[in-house]
């Protein structure tokens, strides 16, 4: 194993090698229900670095979204802060976009008016935003589309079209919500090599949730695993595989050895299974 590129980091070890954009610590969220608390978080702690690619994976309802929500500042912590830049999250900060499972694009908006959206709810300046929407687009292979309506669009170009909506106001930081979920197989490996080419070319800080671990493996700096709900961090796997990274190499040893140590969490059927022992380098 001594060439492996790998490294486990257990619970409370929120190490990023990068300057930190992110500090979540001791983040817990409860929500009150009619039907009495559901405990959905535990107190976790995690730093994301500048430029960094997180990727986090974990059973269905473990919490994975009510983190997210948490960092962009839509829900609101039972206990435990997170701080971007150095300043506390109470509300949805501006430099942030969020790509969501369902493109939810409005559907009385062309695809331009619909990516020109966070640019004018921030009342940015309208010209430089416009131009910057077409390049987007054009880059996403979407500028004979920009005065249709998103009915008019296959689901895997909706989804490109609300990446550049997320992308438009020059985000630092773009925090994403099973964005390829919805997505056949061959779309959705399109979409992580444009996702890998957008964070190589900005130097975008992303965070990103999916249910797919080669998708996590191929396109993060670092995987994060989630425990069943109330969820907390199970592991943090480096994953040291060169950039850019190609899709054949989703079959190579590094990287498979790293997906199946991964998918070792989850069993039987979602179960996780106690990880490697606190502060465990398997390098
Ligand atoms: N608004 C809410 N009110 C009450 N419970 C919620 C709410 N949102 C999520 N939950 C519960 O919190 C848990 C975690 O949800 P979520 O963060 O959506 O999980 P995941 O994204 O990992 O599937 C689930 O049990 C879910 O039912
Ligand atoms: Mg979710």
């Amino acid at each position: 194993m001594s060439n492996a590129p790998l490294r486990v980091v257990h619970d409370g070890a929120p190490a990023t090698a990068r300057p930190v954009l992110i500090e979540i610590r001791a983040l817990a969220k409860t929500y009150r229900t009619q039907d009495g608390a559901v405990p959905s978080l535990r107190p976790l702690d995690l730093d994301l670095g500048e430029g960094e690619f997180v990727a986090v994976v974990g059973p269905s309802g473990c919490g994975k979204s009510t983190l997210l929500k948490l960092v962009a500042g839509l829900i609101r912590p039972t206990s435990g802060e997170v701080r971007i830049g150095g300043r506390p999250v109470v509300e949805p900060p501006d430099d942030v976009g969020i790509v969501f499972q369902n493109p939810v694009l409005l559907a009385w908006r062309t695809i331009l008016r619909n990516v020109m959206m966070p640019a004018e709810v921030r009342r940015l300046d309208r010209a430089a935003h416009l131009a910057r929407a077409r390049a987007l687009l054009a880059t996403a292979g979407l500028s004979d589309f920009e005065n249709k309506y998103p009915w008019q669009l296959s689901g895997g170009m909706q989804q490109r079209a609300a990446i550049c909506r997320a992308l438009v106001h020059d985000p630092r930081l773009v925090l994403m919500d099973e964005p390829f979920g919805a997505l056949d197989a061959l779309t959705r490996e399109r979409m992580n090599l444009e996702l890998q080419r957008i964070h190589h070319e900005t130097g975008k800080t992303i965070l990103l949730i999916t249910h797919s671990i080669p998708e996590a493996v191929f396109l993060a700096d670092r995987v994060v695993v989630m425990s069943e709900r109330p969820g907390a961090i199970a592991a943090i796997y480096d994953v040291a595989l060169p950039r850019p990274r190609t899709i054949d190499q989703m079959g190579n040893p590094v990287f498979a050895d790293l997906a199946r140590r991964i998918r070792g969490h989850f069993y039987p059927q979602g179960q996780l299974a106690p990880g490697p022992s606190p502060q465990a380098h398997l390098d």
